[in-house]
C-alpha cells in the first residue's frame, strides 16, 4: 500500500476521510449546493450552512440518500473537491478504500467503485470493505477471532445491524431509520401540537440537547418557528419529554430489528454476544441514554464508544496498515471478473 492512501466513509449526511500521509480523520457534512442547475456554488460544511436558508436559483442538497449514492454526478464532484482541498498535492498515484453499506445491491456498491475509480484522481486502485467490518475494526476489535460480535451503527438515514465472527458477516440487517428519521418526527410532533414549523437543523438541535430514549428529563429549550395559522415567527419552550414523545416509536423499531438479529443469531455466537455486549457505533448513538434504553430492551450490556461516528474511517485505516487485516477489503473487478 502506498503512503497516498485515503479511506473514505461516505455517509447520508457526513463524509469521513483519512490520508494516510498525515493520519488524521477529516469529517465535513455530505452536501453540495448548485447553482443555476449547473454550476457548482459550494460544497460540504459550507453548502450545509447554506441548507434551508438559499434562495430559489440555489439548491442544496444531499447525495447520498439510505446509505447508497442517490447523485452520482454531485456526489463524485463533492469527493474530487473535497479530496482536493484537504489533500493539495497528495492526489497523484493515489490509492482510495471505500466503505460500502452490506445490505445493498451489487449494482449500488459497484457505484461506490466506479465513483473513486473514474474519477479526476484517477487512482491507481480502489479497495472496498463492509462497512459494518471497518467498524469493528474500528471499534478495537479482534474479528479475525471465532467470536461473535454484534454491532449496531446508528447514523443519519440508516441503521445497520451486524454480527460479525471470523472476519466475516454472519447476519445484516440494513434498517431505514437514523437520526434523520427521529428529526423529521420532532417537526412532525412540533408542528401537531403547537402548531409551529420548524426547521431540520433546529429538530436536530433539539434532540441532541433534549432527546433521551429513555424518557430521561434534560430540560427545556426556547425555539422560534413559524405559526402555521398566522404566518409570524413564534418563540416557544419545547421540553425533554415532547422530544422523547416524537422519538419513541422509531426507538423501539430499532430495538424490534435488533431483537430479530438476536433470535436468528446461531447459539455459540449468542453466547459470545451476550459475554462481550452489544457495541454501538455511528452519530446516533449519541442520543442521551440510548445504551441504557437497548440494553434495558435486550438485557444484554451495551457498549459506547468515544468516536463512534469516526469508528468506520478509522477501521479502514487499521484495515490498510495491519498485515492480518488487509485480507477484510477487496476489490470489485476481481471478485466479479476472477
Ligand atoms: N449528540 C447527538 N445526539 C443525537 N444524535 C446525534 C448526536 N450527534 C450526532 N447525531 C446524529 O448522528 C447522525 C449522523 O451520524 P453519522 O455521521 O454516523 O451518519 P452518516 O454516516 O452520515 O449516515 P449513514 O450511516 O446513515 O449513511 C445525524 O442524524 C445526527 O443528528
Ligand atoms: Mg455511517
Amino acid at each position: 500500500m502506498s503512503n497516498n492512501l485515503f479511506g473514505v466513509d461516505l455517509g447520508t449526511q457526513n463524509i469521513k476521510m483519512f490520508s494516510k500521509g498525515d493520519n488524521m480523520v477529516l469529517t465535513e457534512k455530505n452536501t453540495i449546493a448548485i447553482r443555476n442547475k449547473t454550476e457548482l456554488f459550494a460544497c460540504g460544511d459550507e453548502a450545509y450552512a447554506m441548507y434551508e436558508k438559499a434562495p430559489g436559483m440555489i439548491k442544496v442538497s444531499f447525495p447520498v440518500v439510505n446509505g447508497v449514492i442517490a447523485d452520482f454526478n454531485n456526489m463524485q464532484r463533492l469527493a474530487e473537491k473535497f479530496i482536493e482541498k484537504h489533500a493539495k498535492n497528495f492526489v497523484k498515484n493515489c490509492e482510495f478504500i471505500v466503505a460500502v453499506p452490506t445490505d445493498i445491491t451489487e449494482v449500488e456498491k459497484r457505484s461506490f467503485y466506479e465513483l473513486f475509480f473514474k474519477s479526476k484522481m484517477k487512482p491507481k486502485s480502489v479497495l472496498l470493505c463492509e462497512k459494518p467490518i471497518a467498524a469493528a475494526v474500528g471499534l478495537g476489535l479482534n474479528i479475525n477471532e471465532p467470536t461473535g460480535f454484534m454491532i449496531v451503527d446508528m447514523g443519519a438515514d440508516t441503521t445497520e445491524i451486524s454480527l460479525i465472527s471470523l472476519g466475516g458477516l454472519v447476519l445484516s440487517d440494513l434498517i431505514r431509520i437514523g437520526g434523520n428519521h427521529f428529526d423529521e418526527a420532532i417537526i412532525t410532533h412540533i408542528k401537531r401540537k403547537y402548531s409551529l414549523v420548524i426547521g431540520q437543523k433546529t429538530a436536530q438541535q433539539l434532540k441532541m440537547d433534549l432527546g433521551s430514549a429513555t424518557g430521561g428529563d434534560y430540560g427545556t429549550q426556547k425555539i422560534v418557528g413559524r405559526d402555521v395559522v398566522s404566518g409570524l415567527p413564534v418563540e416557544t419552550e419545547i421540553t425533554s419529554a415532547d422530544v422523547n414523545e416524537s422519538i419513541k416509536d422509531l426507538l423501539n423499531s430499532i430495538c424490534t430489528a435488533i431483537k430479530m438479529i438476536l433470535e436468528k443469531t446461531p447459539p455459540e455466537l449468542a453466547k459470545d454476544v451476550i459475554r462481550a455486549g452489544i457495541y454501538l457505533a455511528g452519530g446516533s448513538s449519541n442520543l442521551h441514554d440510548i445504551d441504557k434504553f437497548i440494553s434495558e430492551s435486550t438485557n444484554i450490556q451495551v457498549n459506547l464508544n468515544e468516536t463512534a461516528d469516526q469508528c468506520v474511517v478509522l477501521g479502514l485505516n487499521t484495515i490498510v496498515t495491519e498485515k492480518e487485516y488487509q485480507k477484510l477489503a477487496y476489490n470489485l473487478t476481481k471478485k466479479i471478473y476472477n
